[in-house]
């Protein structure tokens, strides 16, 4: 079919970008992130400032990307401005550094705040497309994200379209943008499967300034292997789901799923769906990784809905070589809709995030390493943990060979606080905070998640601690961090040193 749109080089489409332009990437992890457009935007950065020119943009996207996008851009030192969340060890360090503006965001408010205007006019929606037909309906590759959104938005848009994933995507996605208040109603999504929107972005096509022909795969790396800590820890939140399916909690059928990403994702995945117990399971989730192919394709999980499909080249191969099936079991949504409080609410989710570090109260920091140094963002972990039937927070009870303790008396940032935080989860055992108060959680978690060269020193901490309703020290509640900064351990502490 030929287009009536520019066929342009990637060069070519870099070169209509100008410093300053706020652009919206296709993207959700490196699955269907754009590839060679801002690749092709980091050479001209480089060109620009050799020349003496100053060249930076605003990157929004729907997450992390790959590489190509976010690599290579602040390698190039191209960024001005970021949102909503990031994974990339360069840009990390810009960040850190105050060279680029990060703002963190709860994923599932981004395409409204974008909306309502508070991050300035989109200039360009860049994204990357299975197919795309001449009167502008766009199918879009691995994920959703925020695209629908800038791609309705945006002055100008610019096509990535990919051979290398098939249009018979067609039908995987449900694209549905809710009205603005006082105009918005409810989102009729009331089980995993349901579909409320349109296969496709249909776009103006006067919009449509380029289509560039690529052919590349999506940049999503494999996880490391499974560690004893990290199966540790799937089987103790599997045994815990056990415990609460035979307690009545979880009604027989099961809830839907929401999974984190990386490692101990995959571990509580892999527990699960080992699970004799566990019965057939849906999710509704934000990122679908290697481990829930193996599921799907075995029947333990029947359904799921989630905004990208972040998979390795082999487990994708898999899906694009099996399309009906998968078309039948995987519906990739906006993350508005992936991530919506009231979708969250309604279907009762049981999420399942990774903490950095979590305080005696429950608190959970996601984000930042001893409260100063950006890690990645709160992601999509705060929308699913505010509005979950069950929160869990997982993570191994140290980091550094032991040096450091997860479990802390006072979070050094918080982005889950003890209200929305149900269940903490290290391979030391379970906590589980429901109907706890401030006192009963604190020994809880140190008696059952703390790691056992920290637990002495902890309930010490909670000793030291005068009563109240919540047992804080405000000289002391730090001590654990600043010991590391000074002794790089926190183990052994004289809360003397402190006081
Ligand atoms: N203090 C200091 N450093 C710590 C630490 C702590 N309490 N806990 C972990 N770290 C360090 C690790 O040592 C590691 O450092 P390294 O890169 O130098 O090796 C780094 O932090 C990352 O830890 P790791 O255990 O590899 O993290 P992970 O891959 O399991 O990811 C999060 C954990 C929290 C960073 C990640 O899940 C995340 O970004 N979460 C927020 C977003 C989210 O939850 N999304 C959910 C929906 S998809």
């Amino acid at each position: 079919m030929s287009l009536p749109f520019p066929i342009l080089t990637a060069e070519e489409a870099a070169e209509l970008i100008q410093h300053n332009a706020t652009i919206g990437f296709s993207g959700f992890t490196p699955a269907g992130a754009a590839k060679a457009i801002p690749a092709a935007l980091a050479l001209k950065a480089r060109r620009e400032h050799a020349a003496g020119r100053p060249f930076k943009v605003g990157v929004l996207t729907g997450a992390s990307t790959g590489p190509s996008l976010d690599g290579a851009l602040a390698e190039a030192e191209a960024i001005s401005f970021r949102t909503p969340y990031q994974s990339d060890a360069t840009l990390r360090n810009q960040i850190n550094t105050g060279q680029v503006r990060f703002v963190d965001m709860h994923l599932s408010l981004l395409p409204q705040i974008v909306r309502y205007g508070f991050l300035g006019p989109v200039h360009w929606a860049v994204v990357e497309a299975a197919d795309i037909t001449p009167g502008g309906g766009v199918v879009l590759t691995s994920s959703v994200g925020a695209s629908n959104t800038y791609l309705r938005l945006a002055d100008r848009i610019l096509i990535e379209l990919n051979a290398n994933h098939p249009a018979g995507l067609l039908g995987m996605h449900d694209i549905f943008e809710p009205a603005d208040p006082p105009a918005r109603q409810e989102i009729p999504v009331y089980a995993p499967a349901d579909r409320i929107g349109s296969p496709i972005c249909v776009v103006d096509p006067k919009k449509i300034a380029g289509v560039v022909l690529t052919d590349l795969e999506d940049e999503s790396g494999g996880f490391d292997e499974a560690t004893p800590v990290t199966d540790r820890i799937g089987q103790n939140v599997s045994d815990f789901l056990v415990a609460e399916l035979r307690a009545g909690r979880i009604p027989p059928h099961f809830l839907p799923l929401q999974s984190g990403v990386g490692n101990i994702a995959n571990a509580v995945l892999a527990a699960l769906g080992r699970s004799t117990e566990v019965p057939a399971f849906e999710m509704y989730t934000e990122v679908l990784q290697d481990s829930v192919i193996p599921l799907l394709e075995q029947g333990r999980c029947t359904f799921a809905s989630t905004t990208a499909l972040t998979l390795s080249p082999d487990a994708m191969r898999k899906v694009t070589g099996n399309l009906d099936f998968y078309r039948n079991r995987v519906l990739l949504r906006p993350q508005e809709i992936s991530n919506h409080p009231e979708i969250i609410r309604r279907l009762g989710i049981i999420s399942m995030n990774t903490a950095i570090e979590v305080d005696l109260g429950g608190n959970v920091n996601s984000t930042h390493i001893m409260g100063k140094t950006m890690l990645n963002g709160i992601g999509g972990s705060g929308d699913f943990t505010r509005n979950a039937y069950l929160s869990i927070f997982s993570c191994p009870s140290t980091a550094k060979d032991g040096k450091i303790s997860a479990i802390v008396p006072l979070a050094s940032h918080m982005d889950h606080s003890e209200h929305s935080v149900q269940i903490i989860v290290t391979e030391q055992g379970v906590a589980d905070l429901r109907g706890r108060d401030p006192h009963e959680r604190a020994e809880l978690i140190i008696r059952n998640c703390a790691h056992p060269d920290y637990r002495d020193q902890l309930m010490e901490y909670l000793r030291l601690t005068k009563a109240g309703h919540a047992p804080l020290s405000l000289s002391l509640s730090h001590a654990m961090h600043r010991q590391f900064l000074r002794h790089g351990d926190m183990r052994n502490i004289d809360w003397e040193e402190y006081r």
